[in-house]
């Protein structure tokens, strides 16, 4: 695993975003690149840098395939708070993605579990996710792959735990009893089948999460810490995330980045 981390939140989002984009334009005449994207709020800047890169010229996603990674159920598509609203408004609607290259688990549709197996059979039958951005939650979940989540799961529905509620409440006018009680998630192993992962950590409060995920064991109460598993799994985070961290374990991978000449 690496763990970038970087000075503060802008600086997080330029690494992420420059990376995606190399990878984009790495990938040009291999068919198209197939991207796993998060909501929240930890991805916001990258969007935005990936937004302003387009612009200037400097990446296309027109030959870009994206599956986002969960979507509450029972909220309608055009709410405010769905997080299709969410990645239309803040990304894909800046950028020239084509809207049928856009995957979102519908959390309406009339079968939810068909809608979860026809989900995977859709990233299959793509070739699988090239890169999987993610963030995580304070308690340590990706997606909404929440404590005790199997490590082998695949996407389905999931109950949020109030922990999440509580978090995610902040969008719903701060009033947990407005916040959906379920969604659909891709499952951790549906994250970890990605060729590659990268998972973006910011802020005091996903030290204890980053903790659990870097220097503690694989363990379904902590789900980030599968990534301990993934032959190219990447953590950037920014310093305020690190304060859970020994001395010891900073100081190994900032010496071990300074040397690493991948962005
Ligand atoms: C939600 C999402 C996760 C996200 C997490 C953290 O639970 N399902 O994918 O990583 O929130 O959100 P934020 O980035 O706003 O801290």
């Amino acid at each position: 695993m690496r763990l970038i981390i970087q000075p503060d939140y802008l600086a997080i989002s330029e690494w992420t975003a420059s990376y995606v984009v190399q990878k984009i334009n790495n990938h040009k005449g291999s068919g198209p690149f197939v991207l796993g994207l998060p909501t929240g709020s930890s991805p916001l800047g990258t969007y935005q840098k990936l937004i302003e890169y387009h612009k200037a010229g400097k990446v296309s996603f027109s030959n870009v395939i994206t599956f986002n990674m969960d979507e509450y159920i029972g909220i309608p598509q055009d709410h405010p708070q769905s997080y299709h609203s969410f990645m239309w408004k803040n990304f894909f609607s800046h950028i020239d993605i084509r809207p049928g290259n856009v995957h979102i688990p519908n959390g309406n549709a009339a079968n939810l579990e068909e809608e979860c197996k026809q989900y995977e059979e859709k990233m299959a039958a793509f070739g699988g996710v090239d890169l999987f951005l993610g963030g995580i939650g304070p308690d340590g979940h990706i997606a909404f792959n929440e404590p005790g989540s199997s490590l082998t799961s695949r996407t389905r529905i999931k109950t949020l735990t109030y922990d999440t509620i509580l978090a995610n409440s902040r969008f719903f006018d701060n009033d947990p009893l407005k916040v959906p009680t379920t969604a659909l998630t891709v499952g951790v192993s549906t994250v970890m089948d990605a060729r590659e992962v990268l998972i973006i950590a910011n802020g005091h409060n996903k030290a204890r999460a980053l903790r659990q995920a870097v220097e503690e064991g694989v363990n379904h109460m902590w789900t980030i810490s599968a990534l301990q598993l993934h032959p190219k799994g990447i953590i950037v985070c920014d310093e305020a995330a690190t304060a859970e961290l020994k001395v010891g374990t900073y100081n190994y991978f900032k010496d071990i980045e300074k040397h690493n000449l991948m962005i």
